[in-house]
């Protein structure tokens, strides 16, 4: 059994202050093969936003089915005998913005490494990323180069365990001092903290932590 299904299993169990004390002790970074540097990978800045009413055209099949009225450059009344332009649906690509008539703010995720590097997602109706449900947005020319940060989570308790898995792929390996290149990989479970404001939108927010260098591999 994983260690994420264990906690899974364990947050249907158990109260939210045992699972937060839990996941303060994450697992130390592995020693590094001589001659080789080790990245730091320190998250000093982590910001999900999940609105309530957040248009959601992957996990909501209300969502994929709904239609809107879309009025020249923004929406108007989604009502199709007053229409003045034409209904479509809201979760077609491409789309003026994806905060339709009736949807709230768009769900976004932001996170920001000490060493520089800053991932934002946000609504772009296909979702080239499911926010909290895997890969997230680190710079979209970089993708390419493979470097992967993964972030699985709820915004639906006040307290609860986030995932994050790190991996750097070979277009961003490390050069040993013998000249042999080497990249790494990490995972790490960290208290997540949602406030919900009386709409039930959810600002969730994660005290500084760091994703432990779980293992390497040569390239
Ligand atoms: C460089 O050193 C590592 C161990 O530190 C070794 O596994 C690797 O084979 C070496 N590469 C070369 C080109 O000698
Ligand atoms: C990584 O950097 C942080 C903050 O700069 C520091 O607290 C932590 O000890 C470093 N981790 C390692 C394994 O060196
Ligand atoms: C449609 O009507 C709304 C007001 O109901 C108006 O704001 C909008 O500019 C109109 N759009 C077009 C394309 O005529
Ligand atoms: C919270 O949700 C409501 C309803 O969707 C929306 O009108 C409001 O703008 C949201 N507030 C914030 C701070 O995003
Ligand atoms: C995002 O917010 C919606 C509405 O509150 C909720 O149903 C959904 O489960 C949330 N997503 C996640 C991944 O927690």
């Amino acid at each position: 059994m994983s260690l994420r299904s264990l906690l899974t299993g364990l947050l249907a169990l158990s109260s939210t202050a045992f699972t937060a004390a839990y996941a303060l002790h994450p697992r130390s970074s592995i020693t590094p093969p001589d001659g080789c540097p080790i990245p730091n990978w320190t998250v000093s800045n982590f910001k999900w936003f999940n609105g309530s009413h957040s248009l959601d055209c992957i996990h909501s099949d209300v969502d994929k089915n709904t239609k809107g009225c879309l009025c020249g450059q923004g929406w108007c009344d989604p009502d199709p005998a007053t229409c003045n332009g034409s209904m479509v649906n809201v979760c077609w690509t491409g789309m003026p913005n994806y905060e339709p008539w009736g949807y709230g703010p768009k769900q976004t995720l932001d996170i920001g490494f000490e060493d520089g590097l800053t991932c934002h997602d946000e609504y772009i109706g296909y979702r080239i990323h499911d926010i909290a449900h895997g890969e997230s947005n680190c710079g979209y020319a970089d993708r390419g180069a493979g470097r992967i940060v993964a972030f699985y989570g709820s915004s639906n308790e006040a307290s609860s365990v986030g995932h994050m898995d790190y991996t750097l792929g070979s277009g961003h390996s490390l050069k040993c001092e013998n000249g042999s290149s080497i990249t790494y990989s990490g995972s790490v479970d960290f208290p997540l903290t949602c406030e919900h404001d009386s709409y039930f939108n959810a600002t969730c927010t994660a005290p500084v932590f760091e994703v432990p260098v779980l293992s390497y591999q040569w390239v």
